[in-house]
């Protein structure tokens, strides 16, 4: 692995640590169980993990709200076991990338205890603070993702501070210098612990508009976005003004001139805007701005070959030098084998999926679970954690039927999970797709998965190869990924049902069948037509 451009068409296998592996019989994920499965993560073939944040927290976002950035949480360990951790991984060749929420702190961080207790006080300015309009009510129309007003009232300065997630997630003020300097310092404190890189969550909402603008409404044929739709208001309103503010590339800068005095570490960014992938393409241009970053844009409902197509060109369109990371599942959203599989979601149609993610240009996030192809897990509204879910149910659910424990041993109490009830329930489902089940089962997903991620450590083209894509029938998504004299053809044939691609004057020179698929199509090329079974996959190299 090159030390420096690892990250480059790198597979970067994202940790939940709540519901990774329980170590000390809380219920609750924890530092030493990532560190008891780094073997397990060493065998899937990945380049590095994201650890969702582990740092200092009431826990009311699960992390996403810090009181601590330089703290680890009891609730996950100690600073030793991080440092353990940094170290175990490197052993296996694991870099480590660690969440960084810059945008907003937790209420109970002491910037924020400090900054409203008065409007002059040393940190007075760095949150988003406004005074009522003259009716009494907020600034104005911003509205917070996980419901109502974006906007809190404190009476200590008789203002509002601004949280476009949780109240209890207040917005730093970035149009601060002091608070970029000390958001800075505390990165710096973990790239000198020895980490290789850092996923910015929601780093479009550093800044906000100075002057306050109402964002303007939206029509309702547009009401779509990060995981929800017209249930929620936020989609009712282009997010011009408290969102993805033309300064946030000075800050990226800055924050790029840090990252760059430790050579290797990198940085990627979690993009949520109007325009997702025209933002994903700006801020990665060059060499002073993020590495690489992902959106949504393959989070959503829609699967289809024309959307990811659709998808993939406008990036490529624009991107340039940029780069793009994609991910099709996460700790944000519905499980991928059901928000796509709907009822359809089987093991060939997951192994299909997982090989679609790991060969388009781009480098990739893979979730836990992703492995062993979990669905979203069934919870119960009393079984409910998240707040995003309590508060749009039962129109939507929220995110915990994606967050719950991994199965690992079927027949052990909680799937060898923890020796306690575990912090959300694990589903039946997923205890018969546990990982020793599919260990034992060499055509198992995890297999699968193993098998394909060794193999495409051998083609290069893959890793660093351009992308084409190809017209095909509606249900078939069929790309070229080149590199110098190399061609590769690679087909997904995103339907249950049989389809066929003509080759036209496409010529295949090897078809490619050891990366573990075992579709078996060999037999079944005919001079000038592939057939595709049923969520196959082909690869081949082509003149
Ligand atoms: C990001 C995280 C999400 C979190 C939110 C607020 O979108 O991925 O889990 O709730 O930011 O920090």
């Amino acid at each position: 692995m090159n030390q420096v451009t690892w990250w480059r068409g790198g597979v970067i296998y994202q940790v939940y640590p709540r519901s990774l592996m329980d170590s000390n019989g809380d219920g609750v994920g924890d530092l030493q169980g990532i560190i008891a499965k780094l073997d397990y993560i060493a065998s899937l073939n990945v380049d590095a993990i994201w650890i969702s944040p582990f740092f200092k927290s009431p826990m009311k976002d699960f992390g996403y709200d810090i009181s601590d950035y330089l703290e680890i949480d009891p609730l996950f360990g100690t600073m030793a076991d991080f440092e353990q951790l940094i170290e175990q991984a490197h052993q296996r060749n694991i870099k480590v990338v660690i969440d960084q929420v810059l945008s907003h702190t937790s209420d109970q961080h002491a910037w924020f205890e400090q900054s409203r207790q008065s409007r002059d006080n040393d940190k007075a300015d760095w949150y988003v603070w406004a005074d009522p309009k003259d009716d009494g009510s907020a600034p104005n129309n911003w509205l917070a993702i996980f419901g109502g007003c974006a906007w809190e009232w404190e009476p200590r300065r008789q203002q509002y501070y601004l949280h476009n997630f949780l109240k209890s997630q207040p917005d730093l003020n970035f149009h601060s210098p002091q608070v970029r300097q000390a958001v800075l310092n505390n990165v710096e404190f973990w790239l000198k612990k020895g980490v290789d890189g850092f996923r910015l969550d929601a780093i479009t909402f550093c800044y906000h508009d100075e002057q306050l603008r109402d964002n303007p409404a939206k029509p309702k044929d547009q009401r779509q976005g990060r995981g929800f739709s017209e249930d929620n208001p936020y989609a009712y309103q282009y997010h011009y003004y408290n969102n993805t503010r033309p300064q946030t590339v000075g800050f990226i800068e800055e924050l790029r001139a840090l990252i760059n005095r430790y050579p290797g570490a990198v940085t990627l960014g979690e993009v949520s805007s109007e325009d997702s992938l025209a933002t994903m393409a700006e801020y990665t241009q060059g060499e002073d701005r993020l590495h690489m970053a992902y959106s949504f844009e393959l989070l959503t409902d829609d699967f289809s070959a024309a959307y990811i197509r659709q998808t993939v060109e406008e990036l490529e369109a624009s991107i340039g030098d940029g780069w793009p990371c994609w991910a099709i599942g996460n700790h944000d959203v519905q499980r991928v084998a059901t928000r796509w599989g709907k009822q359809q979601a089987n093991p060939t149609m997951i192994k299909m999926l997982n090989a679609m993610l790991f060969s388009l240009r781009g480098s990739v996030c893979s979730y836990q679970g992703e492995e062993l192809g979990l669905t979203e897990a069934p919870i119960e509204f009393n079984q409910l954690q998240d707040p995003f879910g309590i508060a749009f149910w039962p129109m939507f659910k929220g995110r915990d039927g994606c967050r719950t424990p991994m199965p690992w041993v079927k027949s052990e109490d909680n799937a060898g999970f923890s020796h306690t009830q575990p912090w959300l329930p694990i589903s039946a489902q997923h205890i018969s797709s546990a990982v020793d089940v599919q260990e034992a089962d060499s055509e198992s997903v995890l297999n699968s998965y193993r098998h394909f991620l060794a193999w495409r450590k051998q083609q290069n083209v893959l890793i660093a190869g351009d992308i084409q894509f190809v017209n095909a029938h509606p249900n078939v998504l069929a790309f070229v990924r080149t590199l110098g004299s190399q061609r590769m053809l690679v087909l997904f044939n995103l339907s249950i049902q049989q389809s066929q691609f003509e080759l036209a004057d496409i010529k295949v020179n090897t078809v490619l069948d050891d990366h573990g698929l075992a579709t078996g199509h060999q037999d079944k090329l005919q001079p000038s037509t592939i057939v595709l079974p049923g969520f196959s996959s082909f690869y081949a190299f082509v003149d």
